[in-house]
């Protein structure tokens, strides 16, 4: 689309909405050109009739409320701001628009906030199954679902929050963790694979490869995976696979960890922000607040037992 002046301009409008863009307002609705709902209608019939067979289990409890709720169909294109509502009722994520690619770190740490930047333009017509960049299609269809899946929201609420503070290379090592997780994910259920990365699950393509014999398949472990080497713009000859959210979830603390950096941080849910526990104060905060919710945990299983 570099060269079609009528996508450009297109995508300027796109883009003022982004910059424009303040926390807290309500996400711009766009109204789609037929050209646009098209090219949305191609890709989402393709990718739903994989689904059923490619998708982890997570991913395809969560793709029907998605239909019913914010207007997930093959006609048309659904709002940000209406998913941004939807996340925010299920685990509490929420979508701020952005333009185009942002750096690692400024990307894994809206995660930490719960955030996650979301470009709101569609692919150029010319090529429905191939985008080299993000898109409307990678995001809503790719990773909008996972995001109202609780331990997929920890998980990767995990790795913003490891990134906070972290020293460059960390922050490398976190955002190759990122690709092949949340990006270029497996999982194991019922004794197979499927795929939870949203760059397979909006690709066509990808889909039925990362499934076949062809790639290599190794078992996550952020320390090796971290220092793994990637193309950006073909099929991945190597992905990892996980058990489960939470598993992937215990092994990103284990290298957070490891991360040199003078304090721990915690999302506060209450406050939508993130504390610095650095006094004896702040921890001292914490460990009554975690008392009160111990007490809860006590008492209701005191009920159910
Ligand atoms: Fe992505």
């Amino acid at each position: 689309g570099f060269k079609d002046q009528v996508y450009r301009a297109r995508r300027k409008e796109f883009a003022d909405i982004a910059f424009n863009y303040r926390h807290g307002q309500p996400i711009p609705r766009v109204t789609y050109t037929e050209e646009e709902r098209k090219t949305w209608g191609t890709i989402f019939n393709k990718l739903t009739n994989l689904f059923p067979t490619h998708a982890c289990r997570e991913f395809n409890r969560v793709f029907p409320l998605l239909q019913e709720n914010c207007g997930y169909t093959a006609d048309s294109i659904p709002q940000l701001e209406d998913i941004s509502q939807f996340l925010q009722k299920t685990t509490g994520f929420r979508l701020r628009p952005v333009a185009g690619l942002l750096s690692s770190r400024d990307f894994l740490a809206g995660l930490a906030f719960r955030v996650f930047h979301s470009t709101q333009y569609i692919r150029h017509p010319s090529m429905p199954l191939y985008t080299p960049e993000p898109d409307v299609c990678h995001e809503l269809i790719g990773h909008v679902p996972l995001f109202s899946d609780p331990a997929f929201a920890q998980f990767s609420q995990e790795i913003g929050l490891a990134s906070l503070g972290a020293p460059d290379e960390w922050i490398e090592k976190l955002a190759t963790c990122y690709w092949f997780t949340v990006e270029f994910g497996l999982c194991r259920q019922e004794g197979e694979l499927k795929a939870y990365g949203a760059g397979l699950l909006s690709s066509f393509g990808e889909l039925q490869y990362c499934l076949s014999d062809k790639p290599k398949v190794q078992e996550f472990d952020p320390i090796k995976t971290g220092e793994q080497k990637y193309p950006i713009t073909e099929y991945q000859p190597i992905y990892f696979a996980t058990e489960s959210f939470e598993s992937a979830k215990s092994k990103m603390q284990a290298l957070c960890e490891l991360i040199p950096r003078p304090f721990s941080v915690r999302y506060n849910p209450y406050t939508l922000s993130v504390e610095v526990l650095d006094t004896k104060d702040k921890l001292l905060q914490f460990a009554h607040q975690m008392q009160g919710d111990f007490s809860i945990l006590k008492d209701a299983l005191n009920r159910i037992l």
